[in-house]
Formats: C-alpha cells, structure tokens, sequence
C-alpha cells in the first residue's frame, strides 16, 4: 500500500450505507495494522470489531462522539491498551494506521471522541486492565443519490506554520527544508487528522532529530500525536527514511518550549 496516496485523500466520512463489510476485510486491515505498531507488545493492546453497529449505536448515542453525537454506522473498531510508556500515542498510530488501510480497500471512517469510558468497557466487556483509547465508526460510504462524493477535506497549517528552525518560533525556511530533503515529509504530515481539527502538533529541527511537542492539555492531545507520529513515519519512508520514533526525550530547555506546550519524542533523519 502506498501511504502517501492515501494520506492525501482520506477525509473523515460521517455518512454510511447500511451494507455490512466482509469480515475479512476487516479481518486483514486489523492483522496488518497489528504488525506495525509504534511501540510497546502487540499484546498489551487489545483491537475489538464491533460487527453489530446498529446495537451499539443505540447503547452509545449520547455517550460517544463530539459531545455525545454518535455517528451511525454498520461497525465500529475499538482499540484498547495497557499503560505503558507511549500507550496512548501508540493507540492512535495503530488505529490511524487502520483507517488508511481501509480507505486503501474503499472504505470509510470516522473518528469517535470517547465520551464515557466506563459505559463503553461495560458495553463491550473490556477487562479493567485495558483502557479504551480510540474508537472509529467503518462503513462504505453513502454517497447519496448522485453517488459523486463532493465533500471537501478540512483544511490545514501550511508547512512553515509547523515547523521551527532549533527553538520555538525560529522560522525554518523552505531552503532548509529542502536542503535537509524534509519538505515533502512535512507536506503530508501536515495533513493528519486531529480532534476538532485543532492541528495541536509543532516539531522542531534540532541538527539530525526531528523533534514533536503538542499542546498538552489532556489526553486527546496525545492521541493526535500517535496519528501525526504515523503521517511522519510513513510519509519518511516513502521518501527513503527509514526512521522510528523514540520517546526518551531529553534536554529540551534549549528548545525554548513555551507553557502549554511539551515535547513528547524525536525522530531522527
Ligand atoms: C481523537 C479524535 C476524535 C475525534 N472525534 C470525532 C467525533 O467524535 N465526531 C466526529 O464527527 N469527528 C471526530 N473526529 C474527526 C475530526 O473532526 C477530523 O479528523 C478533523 O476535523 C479533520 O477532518 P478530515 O478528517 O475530514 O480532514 C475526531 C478526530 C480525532 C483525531
């Protein structure tokens, strides 16, 4: 599967056809997105297909979604973790890395905001030492009657509004960028889905090391660190590098983060 392409058109798709999905399909997205995590065991996260949409839509409406505005679909994907050190970063990067490759197979997804977690692992019979993360509703799309998909992708920082040249709010121009042969990386990572689409993410170039900081305000901003973690990533090794990212960040004073704001782990290119 080519990232690139499908970061560039997946939009977040908040109306489905009632058709169910071939349990295989779903099948192989989980499995391979199961073998490519960011970091942790594969088993300390727990992925649950939830085949029967229409129940638990009706179980979770009002309790799930922005502000309690459930998304009807024929399935939901759950993912669910312990906690260790990057658990929820890694979290997000797994379940975007699902929504790409079942856009890749002609899918749709949305993002659901967990509302109320307690309801959702009593639902979904969740054992207590998993949290639950990141959920999304999976469908085709309804294209409506014309079946032409019209809807925009929401938009998004330009390149030079998310990245910093050494410290905060040092502007890294498009010279360096491409000297450094990061340009088209930060073109498609720009593109990451967030929560309210709040784009909550900078990175700083520091020498040989990317470095991501995201406000950091609660939990949601850390699962969009895992999705744009994943954007980077991907989009690095299409480009030819062949990097991971490592949370064991230090030194950061010289950086000159202001408050609000953290950073959470480095790549290096
Ligand atoms: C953690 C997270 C939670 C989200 N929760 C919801 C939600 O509850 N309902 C919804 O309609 N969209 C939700 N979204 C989708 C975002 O609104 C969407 O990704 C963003 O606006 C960008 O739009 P696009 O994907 O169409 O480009 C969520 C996204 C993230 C990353």
């Amino acid at each position: 599967m080519r990232y690139i392409k499908a970061i560039e058109e997946i939009r977040t798709i908040r109306d489905y056809k009632k058709e169910e999905v071939p349990d295989h399909i779903i099948d192989e997205i989980i499995i391979d997105a199961k073998e490519d995590i960011l970091i942790g065991r594969r088993d300390d996260i727990m992925i649950t297909f939830i085949k029967d949409g229409q129940k638990f839509y009706s179980d979770l409406s009002g309790k799930t979604g922005y502000f309690g505005k459930m998304i009807e679909a024929p399935h939901y994907i759950l993912i669910s973790s312990k906690q260790f050190s990057g658990y929820i970063e890694n979290s997000s990067y797994t379940m975007e890395n699902i929504r790409l490759r079942a856009w890749d197979k002609g899918l749709g997804t949305c993002w659901l905001s967990i509302e109320d977690e307690a309801e959702l692992s009593r639902n979904l019979n969740i054992s207590e030492e998993f949290i639950p993360l990141s959920l999304i509703a999976i469908g085709y799309q309804y294209k409506g009657f014309f079946k032409t998909d019209t809807s925009p992708k929401s938009s998004r920082l330009g390149v030079e509004e998310l990245i910093f040249d050494g410290q905060w709010e040092k502007l890294c121009t498009t010279n360096i960028l491409e000297t450094r042969g990061i340009i088209n990386i930060l073109y498609y990572t720009r593109l990451a889905p967030s929560w309210g689409n709040l784009q909550p993410w900078r990175f700083i170039l520091d020498d040989n090391k990317i470095v991501l900081t995201i406000a950091d305000k609660d939990f949601l901003q850390h699962l969009d660190a895992g999705i744009v973690m994943l954007y980077f990533q991907k989009s690095a090794q299409e480009e030819g590098i062949f990097g991971k990212w490592r949370f064991d960040i230090s030194h950061t004073d010289k950086y000159n983060i202001p408050e609000g704001y953290k950073a959470v782990a480095y790549f290096e290119i």
